[in-house]
């Protein structure tokens, strides 16, 4: 199939209405939606992305009131994290509604709802009229994309419409909160904070490492992730870098032998670390880079998510 670029929200729109994909930018990483309500538009999402069927979708709305139409019943946290997050970076695990499609949520009995925070896709959602159901819009296992060239990198001619939009803002993708339990329990760090979500729900508890419980009830958790086609190898300090034409290096310091690297790149904080970190990925593979390495950052704060993001890197590459 042809892919169509198009910078129309309403020209995008049509294709979700006719029961198609359709890829467009969020403020976090760019989505591949489809009518949530359309179980065979839907399994195209995941026919596109070759995504395990066991994971399921977050579903993206315009419009507070289309959470009555997903979500069974809305636990008072709920309601005090959407009063302050949305819209924005955050994806609230909720009761399902029963008229949610079961391959939207993998046979769950919750749903993930997000509001995303973008001019073109609140446009673009309010055209559709009706919640659009949406994973990250990348190969399953590859990066998540962060432009439309990356989008179409990974699923040209496998999707009829891009959306195009400019950079992604966050470069990571949302939070993801799980209000289902008493007290909320984060299932994916993201581009809300921690700290964020406890200065208006204290109790939210941080997310769980290692194989347990909590990692299993967010079952898109267990795959590979982020993963690029070089190498991705953390290090603790620049030096520990191993220079070399085909090296890449991104980090918050420079390493010592900058210019015997391929290519560098250093951020002047963790949000821009996390804003380059997958356009770093697919920009080194594009260049022939063999190897990309990351500088670990302190465990706090958005640089929680981040490091959540580099682990999956490299875990599945080495
Ligand atoms: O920023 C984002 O969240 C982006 C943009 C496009 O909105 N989307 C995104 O979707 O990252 P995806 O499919 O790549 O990641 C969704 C995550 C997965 O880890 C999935 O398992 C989890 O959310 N998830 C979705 N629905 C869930 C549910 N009902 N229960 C538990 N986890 C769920
Ligand atoms: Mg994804």
């Amino acid at each position: 199939m042809t892919t169509r670029l198009t910078d129309s929200p309403e020209d995008a729109a049509a294709y979700i209405r006719r029961g198609q994909t359709v890829a467009f930018p969020t403020e976090t990483v760019y989505g591949l939606g489809a009518d949530a309500f359309d179980p065979h538009a839907v399994q195209q999402i995941f026919a596109a992305k070759g995504r395990p069927s066991d994971n399921p979708l977050i579903v993206h709305i315009a419009d507070r009131a289309q959470v009555d139409d997903l979500a069974a019943s809305v636990p008072d946290a709920a309601r005090v994290l959407m009063d302050r997050f949305f819209p924005g970076p955050l994806t609230l695990i909720l009761p399902r509604h029963p008229d949610v499609p079961s391959v939207v949520t993998a046979g769950l009995d919750t749903v993930g709802v997000r509001m995303p925070d973008h001019p073109a896709a609140q446009r673009f959602l309010a055209a559709c009229g009706t919640p659009v159901a949406a994973p990250s819009a990348n190969r399953s296992g590859r990066p998540s994309p962060t432009t439309w060239q990356a989008v179409r990198d990974d699923l040209g001619g496998r999707i009829p419409c891009i959306l195009r939009g400019g950079r992604t803002r966050a470069g990571l993708e949302s939070t993801v909160v799980d209000c289902t339990t008493a007290p909320p329990a984060v299932l994916r760090p993201g581009a809300i904070t921690l700290d964020a979500l406890r200065a208006v729900v204290p109790s939210v508890q941080g997310p769980a490492t290692g194989d347990d419980d909590d990692r299993a009830r967010s079952p898109g958790t267990k795959h590979r992730h982020y993963a690029p086609s070089a190498r991705v190898c953390l290090v603790d300090t620049p030096a520990d870098a191993v220079p070399g034409a085909a090296h890449a290096y991104i980090g918050l310091e420079a390493p010592p032998e900058r210019n015997a690297f391929g290519r560098v790149r250093v951020c002047p904080s963790v949000e821009a670390y996390a804003h380059a970190l997958f356009h770093v990925f697919r920009a080194s593979e594009a260049a022939g880079c063999t190897t990309i390495y990351c500088q670990r950052v302190p465990d706090t704060g958005l640089g929680e998510a981040l490091m959540d993001r580099l682990r999956r890197a490299a875990s599945a590459t080495v």
